[in-house]
This record gives C-alpha cells, structure tokens and sequence, in this order.
C-alpha cells in the first residue's frame, strides 16, 4: 500500500472525476478499475444475503447502491470495508485483493447514517482521528483536517464538540472525517437518511460536489430512488441480494430491464396485454379491452403475454394524448403547481398514473378524458418481467 499521508487534498485534474462513454469502468480502459466485484457471495450463517453480485467500479465515479431494505446493500459495503466475511468470489481494490490486506490496513472511508462522530471529542479531534492512526505529522495533520473543514463549509468549527451542531453538520464533520486522509474508496451508508428534507436536499449537492473536487471513488447505499437518480454516475439496481440492472440513472430509469426495476424507479404504469399483431409495429390487446400500437425490439409472436410499461410522464391527457387514445375517468387528481398527477380508470382492474402539465386547467376527479402515449414511450416485459431486447 503506498504511502498517501504526503497527497494533499486539493482538487484533482477534473479528467480523474468526469464521466467517459465507458462510464463505470470497461476491459477496453487501462486503468484498473478502483473497485471490482468478481461473483462474490455472502453468508449469514445458512442465509445467503448477497448472491453473484458482480460490478466493476470506474476511478473517480459515484455509483450508487439501490434497493429496498434488505436486499444486501450494507453487507455489500461492509463486505469492502473487511467488516464481514465474503463466502466466495473475489473483491479487488486497485486491481488488488483485498483478502491480502488487513482491514487496519484498508484505505477506506466511512460515512453512515448514524454520523458515529465520538461525542466528547472536539471536531477537530474527530475529524483528525484517521490522520493520527496513520502518524500523520502534527503540524500537517492540523493543515489537512483545516482543508477538510473548508470542503465541507465549516470552516472554524475545530473546538466545537458534536452536540453542538445540527444534524447536517455533524454529518459534515462525518464526512470530513471520512475524506481528510484521503481513502482510495468512499463508502456512504444512507448518509441522509436522517436529515429532515430540505437538508437531504442540500447534502445531495454538497456531496456531489466534494466528490466531484476531490475525484474520490464514491460507493453510496440509499433505498430513496431520487437521491440515485440525482446523485449517481450510475446505479445498481438491485433485489433480495441479486442485481437486477446496472446502468446510468436515464438507462435505468428509461428502459427498465426488469419490472422490479420499472416499479421500484418511479412506480410506472404496468399495462397487462396480450400481442395480437407483431408486424412493423405491434399491437397488444390490454386486459381492459383496448388495443395500443407499441414499438417492439423484434417481432413477438401473436399470442404472447405482455406487460406495457409506460412511466407516468410519457402520458398524456386530452388533446395532448398521443397516437394510443384510451378513454378514462379521471380517480384522483394531485395539483403540483406547473403539473398534476392523475390517477385514471381505464377500465380493467389497474388505474394509470399520468404526470401532465396543466394545459389551461387542472382536470377534477370524476371528469372523462382522454389518456395516452405514443408507440415509443413504453418498454416492453415478457411475461417473466424481463425487458424485451
Ligand atoms: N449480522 C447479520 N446476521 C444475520 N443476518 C443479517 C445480518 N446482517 C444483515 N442480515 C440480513 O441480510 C440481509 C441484507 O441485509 P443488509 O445488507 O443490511 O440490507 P440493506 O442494507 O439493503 O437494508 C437482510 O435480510 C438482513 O436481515
Ligand atoms: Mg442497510
């Protein structure tokens, strides 16, 4: 392990941080990937809680964790951490296994929920805490844990004691403290989860933007699908210990491989149906009797039970219903200001959801409109929820 304690932390040329056409790390790059899982399983003790998982992680990309609670995602970082035992497979750190090293010896930061700062240290104490442990002289350990301070805008606050700051800023502090020797990986466990919302809100950015200044590998666990969607190069979708896709939040979110992905990401609308002409285009007959023309990746067989999946964005309602009309009552409306959510009954036993802007006025539950989308804005499920392609 070389020895960083002489790297200051000052930005990295912005190359280290930006996003390529490979983004996350492809055999074709010659650079290591910061972070590799090769197949790895994990046990406790006869529950197999992570199965398979696979992901190469690209130097200086954030990746994102996502998935309900459960499905392994801490067990993942704690795998990298060396705080539990992988049953098989192999983790690698910098093209190198990390079985070879020692945990004390793992050039890890942490950030969790819970902030974990010792309460009866200073902040500055908490936050040059991972400086002492690598003997890190004084004088630079008092320049590096100033800097931290800066990057996480608390500058001055080295005296203060934890229970002296709200629950962002000791966060902050966690952060800093995470980031002060800088570690070869960052590993954020639902860091906002307990912030109220509008500082989960400004956290969101305040980490994008040190991860992005220092070029830092970013791992990050959340269960919230905005905060993916907002804060990662991409993200690993996954589910009771398996990934169900990995890719860039538009990927994920606009062509969901799976209807757990569709349904977890923004709850879209799933239209049951079966294929009654594939030719060109294909027309699926929905459970509720209309037929829609929807575009297919190849042609499917007449017969063939499928799931449309058309997210709540891509309807739209009255003059504005695209070439697939179907006829509603409109449940429930939620005024949003620029926009309203729509619940509709299209008849069958599923209602829609359509997200539309208010043209002129704000539709009233009980009213009948027009709903719908074009052949393009859908994906399209086989009838195990895989998307086809
Ligand atoms: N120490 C443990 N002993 C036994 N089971 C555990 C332990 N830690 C986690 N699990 C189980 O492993 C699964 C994954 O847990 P976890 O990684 O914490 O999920 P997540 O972080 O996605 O919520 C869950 O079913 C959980 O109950
Ligand atoms: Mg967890």
């Amino acid at each position: 392990m070389p020895d960083r304690s002489e790297v200051s932390l000052s930005p990295r040329p912005a190359s280290a941080g930006a996003p390529s056409p490979a983004a996350g790390g492809s055999a074709s790059e010659a650079e290591k990937p910061a972070v590799e899982f090769r197949d790895i399983d994990i046990a406790y003790g006869k529950f197999v809680a992570v199965r398979d998982f696979s992901l190469s992680i690209r130097k200086g990309s954030f990746v994102t964790l996502l998935g309900p609670s459960g499905c392994g995602k801490t067990t993942i970082l704690r795998s990298i951490a060396g705080l539990v035992d992988i049953s098989g497979g192999q983790i690698m750190i910098d093209g190198r296994r990390v079985d070879d090293v020692p945990i004390y010896k793992r050039n890890i930061g942490l950030v969790f929920q819970s902030y974990a700062l010792f309460p009866h240290k200073t902040v500055f104490d908490n936050v040059a805490f991972g400086l002492k442990y690598r003997n890190v002289p004084k004088p630079e350990i008092a320049r590096r844990v100033g800097q931290a301070l800066d990057m996480v805008r608390l500058p001055g606050s080295e005296k203060k004691l934890p229970s002296q700051l709200s629950g962002g800023q000791q966060q902050r502090i966690a952060l800093a403290r995470a980031i002060v020797f800088e570690p070869q990986v960052l590993l954020l466990d639902e860091p906002l989860s307990a912030l109220d919302a509008n500082m989960r809100e400004e956290m969101r950015v305040e980490i994008k933007k040190i991860q992005k200044a220092t070029g830092i590998t970013a791992i990050f666990v959340t269960h919230d699908q905005e905060e993916a969607l907002s804060m990662s190069d991409r993200i690993v979708v996954m589910n009771a210990g398996s990934v169900e896709q990995i890719g860039t939040p538009e990927e994920v979110y606009e062509t969901p491989a799976t209807a757990f992905v569709a349904d977890f990401l923004g709850k879209a609308n799933m239209l049951a149906g079966t294929v009654s002409k594939s030719d060109g285009t294909t027309a699926v007959t929905l459970a509720a009797g209309q037929t829609v023309n929807v575009t297919s990746p190849r042609p499917l067989a007449s017969g063939s039970k499928v799931t449309v999946v058309v997210r709540p964005q891509k309807l739209s309602i009255g003059a504005m219903a695209g070439a697939n009309r179907l006829s509603g009552r409109v449940v429930s409306t939620s005024y949003l200001g620029g926009s309203a959510i729509y619940e509709i009954d299209i008849g069958g036993k599923t209602n829609v959801r359509a997200n539309a802007p208010i043209n002129g006025h704000v539709v009233r539950e009980g009213e009948t409109i027009e709903v719908g989308f074009d052949p393009g804005g859908c994906v399209l499920l086989d009838e195990s929820g895989q998307r086809i392609s």
